[in-house]
């Protein structure tokens, strides 16, 4: 009652308003403009405060009741409780002055109940159609819980595996980034975020995070203008553009700026430039970290940094405590304050709170882990793995075989669901121990081998090697478990954890059909490893489906499908190694390399040429970025362009003709790739400006076609965003390091 009074009070006001509004000469605004602008006007000083804080929830909503009457909070992270999110927002809606609802914010990042892919396995998929789908089901099974906020997409990009945060990125290329960030918060918000069961995104972390010094996070980060423009920025570009109703500013201090404090990209780039409307909120507590990062002396100089720059709403920490102060001290405008307000307030009326900010109590039951939410999550784990090798067709397997099953990821519901799984239970995880029973019934040999991936007891050894001599074929199921990856968790080595790799050494020594699936969060490096398999299917954390996605593809009901979102380095040594790297002026032939055991004893130091790379390593990956196999074959045909030059306001078509020439039915991600030769900048030796997922049966062909026109082509040169008149280079191919390049010129006119 209370709440309906309220409610139409504040319509009366805002009638009020508009009335006078459209009797002014002032233009009108758009109605939910003018419906933030009357509630400013309606606010205190300290509501208006109460609005830019957002605490971590706990305990009882009675705990909460007078500081939400007060209209102190203005958001709340961490909860996730349908009954107890309705009740705070009715204490806010019925006993607040003005009634303004909360938003209700929570990490649901690769999935909520039902867990998908972790983002950079959903990234493999290539597919924003499915990384859209997935977002959907995580937003209708949040929301039903009283989640109105994600803290996703994370759309950091990353050259570095080290880093923990990989796991939840869709790897090293900004353009790929780009179109699948985009695709998620399409997913979250739909077209109309107000819809039920749509909650608000949030890009993140801007900006620049994925390039933490070495992958350790949190770490520094230095990224000069031209890179950070036309790499880390990009993304964020595509969320801003896609609507994404909130953006997150980061940890990290880029060249000496911390980002939660940056006027350059928090102001100048994302507001002044991009004239972006949304909301930005400081990531966990990153306000108060400028004074441990050394950037600001006390609370209230990160307080006015922030604000100034442009963070609207602070997580956890209680900077924003200071504002008065720093008004007072005549440091800040009021006007300042109100622009942040209004940032959220807009927020919280897309969104429909002032309608309905409650949640029906009994839908959780309807829309949480039904059987067509669990059925997509198994599309997209299927859609996710990447077969890395498959020799002499050991894969895919006969329904009929004897079947080793062994290794720590065998059974492991907890791990196979990944990172950022607060709301997801490792009691609704489908192992791939119970999905090979399904398939395989008494064919099946099953022994663990170790207990988990750090496990360095051999005492499992003897039963695996037992179950594999009994077996047609072994099946070794080996990986990180999923927290060792993700937020902090970062490593120096990358390698297979524990003792897996001597595992798989005795069983390789039996001379038996070998399978290698690999479950982790990040690229690993297991090139000794993959040495000892005869077929390698990287799974990466596949989420709740894990078992049935993955003996979906083992036994060859489906085709893998996945391809590398980021570069597989041969040991952590190699990092940073992504595709789009530059040529250097002394680039190495691959072919012509001379490796640390073949350089003579008392060599001269002229003998190894002077080229870069690594005399250990070489100048090749282990498997490219784009990489990745199926059960058939395809063959590309040669790539014709429409011209030999592209104008101005033109556009080039380039075409190429796809073929099935495998036995299979099967899905190939087709990449088209773009060199710029000369460039005031230097340019890199490859940039991916397009993808294209394809089904072809067997003996089918399909002619492919790409449209290029100057605005793919542009980049930033330190000074401004242009192409540049010149020679180009272009590809489609499998991946980034295969075909043949046709060439044509941009020409300025
Ligand atoms: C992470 C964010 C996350 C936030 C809230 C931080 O530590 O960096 O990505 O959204 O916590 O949980």
């Amino acid at each position: 009652m209370m709440k309906m009074m309220k409610m139409v009070i504040v319509s009366l006001l805002i009638g009020i308003v508009l009335g006078s509004c459209t009797n002014t000469s002032q233009k009108t605004t758009d109605p939910i403009e003018e419906k933030v602008q009357t509630l400013i006007g309606q606010m205190t000083f300290e509501e208006k405060l109460g609005q830019l804080v957002q605490t971590n929830y706990h305990g009882e909503p009675e705990d909460w009741k007078e500081q939400l009457a007060e209209g102190k909070i203005g958001s709340f992270l961490n909860l996730s409780s349908v009954e107890y999110a309705n009740e705070v927002q009715r204490i806010v809606v019925e006993e607040s002055r003005l009634g303004i609802p909360l938003l209700v914010g929570r990490d649901v990042i690769h999935g909520f109940n039902t867990v998908f892919p972790i983002p950079l396995g959903m990234a493999s998929s290539w597919s924003p159609e499915l990384a859209e789908g997935a977002m959907k089901i995580a937003a209708r099974e949040a929301s039903a819980n009283g989640i109105n906020w994600t803290f996703a997409p994370m759309i950091d990009v990353s050259w570095d595996p080290r880093w923990g945060r990989i796991a939840e990125t869709c790897g090293e290329d900004p353009y790929l980034t780009s179109v699948l960030g985009a695709a998620m918060v399409k997913g979250y918000q739909g077209t109309d975020p107000s819809e039920e069961g749509r909650i608000a995104a949030c890009a993140k972390h801007f900006v620049g995070y994925g390039m933490s010094e070495a992958g350790r996070d949190y770490n520094t980060t230095y990224i000069p203008e031209a890179l950070l423009r036309n790499v880390h920025l990009r993304p964020f570009k595509a969320a801003a553009d896609a609507g994404c109703l909130t953006f997150m500013s980061a940890f990290n201090d880029l060249n000496g700026v911390p980002t939660s404090g940056n006027y350059f990209t928090l102001r100048t780039i994302l507001r002044d430039e991009w004239k972006y409307d949304g909301m930005v909120v400081s990531d966990w507590a990153s306000i108060q970290q400028q004074i441990v990062h050394g950037y600001t002396e006390t609370e209230t100089d990160a307080a006015e940094k922030s604000i100034k720059a442009g963070v609207d709403m602070e997580m956890a920490s209680r900077c924003y405590d200071n504002l008065p102060a720093l008004l007072e001290a005549g440091k800040i405008d009021v006007a300042l304050i109100n622009e942040s307000v209004a940032n959220i307030l807009r927020i919280k009326f897309k969104l429909g709170l002032f309608n309905n900010p409650y949640t029906d109590v009994t839908l959780k039951d309807k829309v949480i882990l039904t059987d067509e939410n669990l059925d997509y999550a198994r599309k997209v784990a299927r859609g996710s793995m990447v077969l890395l090798k498959n020799e002499k067709q050991t894969l895919p397997l006969n329904k009929t075989s004897k079947v080793a099953l062994i290794g720590p990821m065998t059974n492991a519901p907890h791990d196979q669901m990944g990172t950022w799984v607060f709301d997801g239970d490792e009691k609704n995880s489908i192992t791939p121990l119970t999905s090979f029973t399904d398939v395989l019934g008494k064919n099946l040999n099953y022994a663990i081998g170790l207990e988990y991936s750090r496990d360095k007891s051999k005492a499992g050894f003897a039963k695996a090697i037992a179950a594999a001599k009994k077996s047609d074929v072994i099946v070794l199921l080996v990986g990180e478990e999923s927290g060792l990856s993700g937020e902090a968790n970062s490593r120096a080595i990358i390698d297979l954890p524990g003792i897996q790799s001597e595992l798989l050494r005795e069983l390789n020594q039996l001379n038996k059909p070998l399978v290698l699936v690999v479950m982790a969060g990040r690229p690993l490096g297991i090139g000794a490893d993959i040495e000892l398999a005869d077929a390698v299917l990287y799974a990466w954390h596949p989420g709740t489906m894990a078992g049935p996605a993955l003996t979906d593809l083992i036994f060859g009901d489906y085709s893998p499908s996945g391809k590398l979102p980021i570069t597989f380095v041969k040991g952590a040594g190699q990092i940073p190694f992504y595709y789009y790297r530059k040529n250097t002026g002394k680039p190495t032939d691959p072919e012509r390399m001379t490796y640390i055991d073949d350089i003579p004893r008392n060599s001269k130091q002229l003998s190894l040429g002077f080229t870069s790379m690594h005399i250990d390593y070489g100048i090749t990956p282990l498997y490219p970025f784009g990489y990745g196999m199926t059960y058939t074959t395809f063959e590309y045909g040669d790539v014709k362009l429409s011209s030999k030059e592209l104008t101005k306001n033109g556009e080039l078509k380039a075409t190429c003709t796809l073929t099935n020439t495998g036995n299979t039915k099967a899905e190939e991600i087709v990449q088209l790739y773009v060199r710029d030769l000369f460039g005031s900048l230097t340019r890199p030796i490859k940039e991916l400006k397009g993808f294209q997922k394809v089904e072809l049966a067997p003996g089918e062909s399909k002619e492919l076609t790409f449209t290029i026109t100057a605005k793919d082509l542009e980049f930033y040169n330190g000074e401004e965003y242009l192409t540049e008149a010149g020679d180009f280079n272009l590809w489609i191919a499998k991946d980034s390091d295969s075909g043949e390049f046709v060439s044509f010129a941009f020409v300025n006119e």
